[in-house]
């Protein structure tokens, strides 16, 4: 029979080790006896930037990134934003199933029960420069949520986390509304008890005079299966950072604006605002072919393409390019979209991007999307934050209760100067 082990011959010592293989890996930590002499450490393993090592075992998200598979706790992604709702699929992500009808019934009602603010809260917003950017000013609210919520840092107690849960996925839109409204200097309003997630963030953004904004049913659905793609993508950049800072036991709303700070990056949820810079700079169709040139000569990246994971479509992509035509039946035609489809044809085609398996990201059509519903650019990365506080709290949540995990803390391998005295001349 087939034996799950790695033999290893140490070629300094001629020992040899025999490491056992579970899931398809080793333990880093098995690596440690294999040492020349009692005096040497043993031997680590080396990998910038986690290309070849698993953090953590999590039973939340599966990616199989050569065949472009997305699924939550088993469900197809695909299954998941035809027929469910994003509260629902926030369950799911949350507590491993689909809610029943009560349980779905209870949950809604209590997210929208944490939806509102802090007085102190909106006064805090209101010391933002009228162009701060809302990224930044959404990661600094939620970190000043933990002065509100003092008791939020006794992060073991079970009870204790499930309300910070539900706040945070409560007042995230209501925050994101807030910097958006601030950054346009219009007044803010109230979170409306009375609307679904999404009609509700609808409302808080654009209501103006009237009582009752009508939010446009297939436009807050549009952005419920949005929110649905982006609740959680196994151990990204953000949700390292959550479990990274969590693993400290920071409270869940610091872990959280550490997480919104990693999402800000242009190499991950500020691509999709890079997308639209990127589509502004080549203008029409016709620079397309020059600007994939430049790229290929290495002058910049084709922002919104290409992923660590991903070596064939993203199939969220997939499902966000069919939800702009949903969108644009009602907002009309983003002309940007004729750029953005040129760019992914001729790319498509090219060796270069063939070679390095660089296929469309998430982030290549939501920002076009978004646009045409009427959001700036600036606001794009805010819109994935929301959602993916969903996954953020659950990687959290499952690190938090995971026996094997400690406060993360890698190793590295110094190439400073050896010892050497201070000779003060
Ligand atoms: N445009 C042009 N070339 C690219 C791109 C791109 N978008 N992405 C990768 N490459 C090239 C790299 O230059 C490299 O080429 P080389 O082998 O000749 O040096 C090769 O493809 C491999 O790329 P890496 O940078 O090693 O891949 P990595 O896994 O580290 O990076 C990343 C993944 C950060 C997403 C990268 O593809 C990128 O920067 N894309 C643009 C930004 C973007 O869209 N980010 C959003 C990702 S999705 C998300 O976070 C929600």
């Amino acid at each position: 029979m087939q034996r799950e082990a790695l033999s290893i011959l140490d070629q300094r010592t001629h020992a040899t080790y025999e490491i056992p293989i579970h899931n398809g890996t080793i333990r880093a930590m098995d690596l440690r006896q294999i040492a020349t002499g009692h005096d040497d450490f043993g031997l680590m393993t080396y990998d910038p930037a986690f290309m070849n090592t698993a953090s953590c075992q999590s039973s939340i998200t599966f990616i199989d990134g050569e065949k472009g598979i997305l699924r939550y706790r088993g469900y197809p992604i695909e299954q998941l934003a035809e027929k469910c709702t994003f509260l629902e699929v926030a369950y799911l992500i949350l507590f491993g199933e689909l809610p029943t009808e009560p349980q779905l019934k209870d949950w809604v009602a209590e997210i929208t029960h944490h939806t509102m603010l802090h007085e102190t809260t909106k006064k805090f917003l209101e010391g933002f420069r009228y162009d701060a950017h809302p990224m930044g000013m959404l990661a600094s609210t939620v970190a000043a949520l933990s002065t509100v919520y003092p008791e939020s840092r006794h992060v073991l107690d079970h009870n204790v986390r499930a309300l910070q849960i539900k706040r945070l996925i409560g007042k995230m839109p209501t925050i994101a509304a807030y910097t958006y409204r601030h950054s346009l200097g219009y007044p803010y309003v109230y979170p409306n008890n009375d609307l679904s997630y999404t009609e509700n963030f609808l409302n808080m953004l654009w209501k103006m005079v009237e009582p009752k904004y009508p939010a446009n049913p297939f436009l807050a659905r549009a952005l419920d299966i949005l929110f649905i793609l982006h609740a959680d993508h196994e151990q990204n950049c953000s949700a390292n950072a959550m479990r990274a800072v969590g693993s400290s036991q920071a409270d869940p709303f610091l872990s959280i604006a550490a997480a919104c700070a990693a999402l800000s990056g242009p190499l991950h949820g500020g691509a999709n605002e890079e997308v639209l810079k990127m589509l502004d700079v080549i203008g029409s169709k016709d620079n397309v072919s020059a600007y994939v040139g430049k790229v290929k000569a290495g002058e910049f990246k084709l922002m919104g393409f290409g992923h660590r994971i991903y070596k064939n479509y993203d199939p969220r992509a997939r499902i966000v390019k069919w939800a702009a035509d949903k969108v644009f039946e009602v907002t009309g035609r983003n002309p940007k979209l004729d750029i953005a489809l040129e760019l992914e044809r001729i790319a498509l085609e090219d060796e270069y991007f063939i070679k390095r398996k660089l296929y469309p990201n998430v982030d290549f059509y939501s920002g076009i999307i978004y646009q045409a519903m009427g959001f700036k650019p600036e606001m794009f990365t805010v819109l994935f934050a929301i959602p993916r506080t969903v996954g953020w709290l659950a990687q959290w949540q499952e690190m938090l209760c995971d026996a094997e995990q400690k406060i993360a803390r890698p190793r590295q391998v110094y190439t400073g100067p050896a010892a050497r005295d201070v000779v003060l001349t």
